[in-house]
């Protein structure tokens, strides 16, 4: 909870490739919604980036780019906190101490490091083993109370309530009893999952080697068409129900997708396409993503033409969240006996 007694909303975006059409469903279209109601931080996570390696010329621009596709995107600095997460150091201090409430067992079953480490498991950084610990620790240093993600940081997110409590419950008699809120999470049915392009089994994601798989938020509208009508689909024509999209990956994915940015339940989107050739569906598709994406890109380029306005938006964020994880960490310093 806020001092202006609002709720506290945080999340997080790495910079690390370009944003795509999933990072924007999943996660930046719902921080939009929720500026008014909430206190909300939304932070470029670049510590975050660096647990896999970054090329650190690539890795400025990327912050820059993430930072200016907030903006483009509609969240109002004056409204929210837009900052960079390596600019403020109470997060890497708070990840530490939670390196320590953390048990080894609970980052064992992190599903998405053994996604990420795969074969190569003795040889990647100790960084991408205990990364959960730093997003909790993004979380709960601004007594967070909701995240919006996609639903693929759920689990993180349980872990970080994990978290939440064990310290709550090590320190209750040294005043920690209830000390960090229990965040929850905001994970959006229809686009918490956007799936690939070319195969509707996997996500979509930043480090598929194809940028076919992927809409990004830089595409041209002739990229865009050229992505769509490309897309995978099947012979099948669009069925009726929801129940028949099972078994059809890719369907089900353009379908969500067409959902999700157009703001209506999938079963009403099947009532409008049933039994239509998918050439149609595509065509719609595309003229919705590009009426969604076009105005982003170009509020990207008009950004890119006033580095110095970013600038300012990242130095007044890194001042406003300073001001507020200050008063958490002084407080966990305390009750832990540091110092
Ligand atoms: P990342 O690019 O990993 O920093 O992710 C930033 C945000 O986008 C997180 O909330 C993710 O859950 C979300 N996200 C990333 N990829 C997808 C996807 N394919 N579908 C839905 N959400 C996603
Ligand atoms: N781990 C998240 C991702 O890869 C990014 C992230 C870091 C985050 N810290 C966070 C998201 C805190 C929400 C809250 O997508």
């Amino acid at each position: 909870m806020s001092l202006n007694n609002k709720k506290r909303v945080f999340s997080g975006v790495q910079p690390s490739g370009a944003l795509h059409l999933g990072n924007y469903l999943g996660a930046i279209k719902n921080f939009i919604n929720l500026q008014d109601d909430y206190d909300c931080l939304y932070c470029i996570v670049d510590l975050h980036a660096i647990t896999v390696w970054q090329n650190p010329t690539d890795l400025k621009n990327n912050i820059f780019e993430v930072a200016s596709i907030y903006l483009a995107s509609g969240i109002n600095p004056k409204k929210s906190t837009i900052f960079v997460q390596s600019n403020v150091s109470h997060h890497s201090e708070l990840a530490w101490i939670f390196n320590c409430i953390t048990r080894i067992g609970w980052l064992n079953r992190m599903t998405q490091f053994k996604e990420k480490a795969g074969k190569n498991r003795e040889n990647v950084s100790s960084g991408l083993y205990t990364y959960p610990n730093l997003m909790a620790s993004d979380i709960l240093l601004y007594l967070t109370d909701l995240v919006p993600v996609g639903d693929d940081q759920k689990q993180h997110l349980e872990l970080t309530r994990d978290i939440a409590q064990k310290f709550n419950n090590d320190y209750s008699d040294f005043g920690g009893s209830n000390f960090f809120p229990i965040p929850d999470p905001l994970i959006l049915a229809e686009s918490s999952r956007v799936m690939s392009l070319r195969d509707g089994t996997k996500k979509m994601s930043k480090s598929d080697a194809s940028a076919m798989s992927r809409i990004e938020l830089k595409d041209n509208n002739d990229l865009i068409r050229k992505k769509i009508s490309k897309a995978k689909t099947d012979p099948l024509p669009i069925p009726d129900s929801i129940e028949k999209l099972e078994g059809r990956p890719e369907i089900k994915n353009l379908l969500s997708i067409f959902s999700s940015l157009s703001d209506t339940a999938v079963d009403e989107t099947l009532r409008e396409y049933e039994g239509k050739q998918f050439s149609d569906f595509k065509k719609d598709l595309s003229d919705l993503l590009i009426s969604s994406v076009s105005p982003i890109r170009e509020e990207l380029i008009k950004l890119e033409n006033d580095k110095g306005y970013v600038r300012d938006v990242l130095d007044d964020g890194r001042t406003k969240a300073i001001e507020k994880s200050e008063v958490t960490i002084k407080k966990v310093r305390n009750i832990i006996g540091l110092g």
